[in-house]
């Protein structure tokens, strides 16, 4: 671990601060997570930090930390499997530690007037790099992504539980379900 590497624990409580500091802020709250984010994903331990979860999306997830609230996850994301577009009732950041992933930032296009239908209009279109950052939040909360590279790790943070009924969108056919999952991925 490099000298300018944070602990777990200092990243979280430098999250929960700007949480705090920048409420109703989102590019404020975003620009300080990444900060600190970014000094956590300069060490080359985290699969020995933290602890096992059953992930909702991923194969292979971990605790990085966990208080109750606030969740720093690490999970694998398996190349060429993508997590289809999906909203949270929250803000949600994802950051790659390892490997490429492809990262969409969705809005919807409809007036949400028809169940089960939705129309999808793409306003963030990236790759992520290791060190980069996303955050999506309310009312633009929905992403997909997809890994690029074998051996993609992603780092994501959410602050609380999610809203109980996620809409999993099918953009191809302008369809969605509803799934019910209120812990974090
Ligand atoms: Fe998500």
């Amino acid at each position: 671990m490099s000298a300018t590497a944070i602990s777990a624990r200092d990243c979280a409580r430098r999250i929960a601060d700007a949480i705090e500091a920048h409420r109703g802020d989102v590019p404020a709250l975003g620009a300080a997570m990444e900060r600190a984010l970014g000094e956590l994903m300069r060490r080359d331990d985290l699969f020995e930090l933290g602890a096992p979860r059953e992930g909702n999306n991923v194969a292979v997830s971990r605790y990085l930390y966990f208080d109750g609230e606030l969740s720093i996850l690490l999970y694998e994301v398996p190349k060429g499997r993508p997590i289809p577009p999906h909203d949270h009732g929250t803000w949600e950041t994802v950051s790659v530690w390892r490997g490429r992933m492809r990262h969409v930032v969705y809005e919807r296009a409809d007036d949400g007037a028809r169940p089960g239908h939705a129309e999808l209009r793409a306003i963030d279109d990236r790759v992520l790099a290791p060190g980069d950052f996303a955050i999506v939040a309310p009312p633009r909360d929905i992403h997909g992504f997809v890994a690029l590279e074998d051996g993609t790790w992603g780092i994501t943070v959410v602050n609380g539980p999610y809203k109980a009924e996620r809409h999993y969108y099918r953009p191809e056919d302008g369809t969605y379900e509803i799934r019910r999952q209120r812990n974090a991925r």
